[in-house]
């Protein structure tokens, strides 16, 4: 079995201690660092900017898994190529489909991994077309915006038909809601990237918690 990459959320991390806890998460196992990217247009929430990521980079040697759920977002992808993304995740809502694969080769065009994401009521079949272009597709498995909500099984079922389209190195990642349990559903339905912020930082013990979603 092929390994699965964990990338904890530091939605869910204390701010204050950001550099704390991302030590805390790589001390722990994980293999990637979420971050959440918020504009408050494409999603009601506001979150963290390229500065923020700028100054994280050098707390630690983790990759860097951003998700940039914003507006436009090829307007901000040399920021944050800059400031130390290894992968940069945009939303298939937020763009105009014309431009899907020249954003992928823009974000490809730096060295770095291109993702795209879709929302839990965006057809899957939308996604299908675009998949060569990518290095990763992630699944949204709850209405993007906020940590801590709860896991909508619907999405994950998209899983399945992706990955029968999906060619063997494209990585499958699950994001929201993501416990020991639901891990386990996705994954068999195919994904090998996890996301999870609350279930690994309201863990008492966050290596305990990434062992039990792999
Ligand atoms: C939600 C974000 C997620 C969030 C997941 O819009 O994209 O990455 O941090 O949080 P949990 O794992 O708590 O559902
Ligand atoms: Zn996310």
């Amino acid at each position: 079995m092929s390994k699965i990459i964990i990338s904890p959320s530091i939605l869910s991390s204390d701010f204050a201690n950001l550099g704390r806890d991302i030590r805390l998460i790589e001390n722990a196992g994980a293999d990637w660092v979420h971050i959440d990217v918020m504009d408050g247009h494409f999603v009601p929430n506001i979150t963290i900017g390229a500065p923020v990521v700028k100054s994280i980079r050098k707390v630690t040697k983790l990759p860097f898994d951003v998700h940039l759920m914003i507006d436009n977002p090829r307007k901000y992808i040399k920021d944050f190529v800059e400031a130390g993304a290894d992968i940069i995740t945009f939303h298939i809502e937020a763009v105009d489909r014309k431009s899907v694969v020249e954003i992928a080769d823009y974000i490809k065009s730096f060295g770095i991994k291109a993702g795209l994401s879709i929302k839990p009521k965006t057809n899957p079949e939308e996604i299908l077309e675009y998949m060569a272009y990518f290095d990763l597709i992630l699944i949204m498995t709850v209405e993007p915006g906020f940590g801590g909500q709860k896991f909508i099984a619907e999405s994950a079922q998209k899983i399945s038909l992706i990955k029968r389209f999906a060619d063997e190195k494209l990585i499958l990642q699950v994001d929201g809601g993501i416990n020991s349990e639901t891990a386990r559903v996705c994954t068999r339905l195919g994904a090998n990237s996890l996301v999870a912020g609350s279930y690994i930082y309201n863990a008492e013990n966050a290596c305990d918690a990434i062992n039990s979603l792999r």
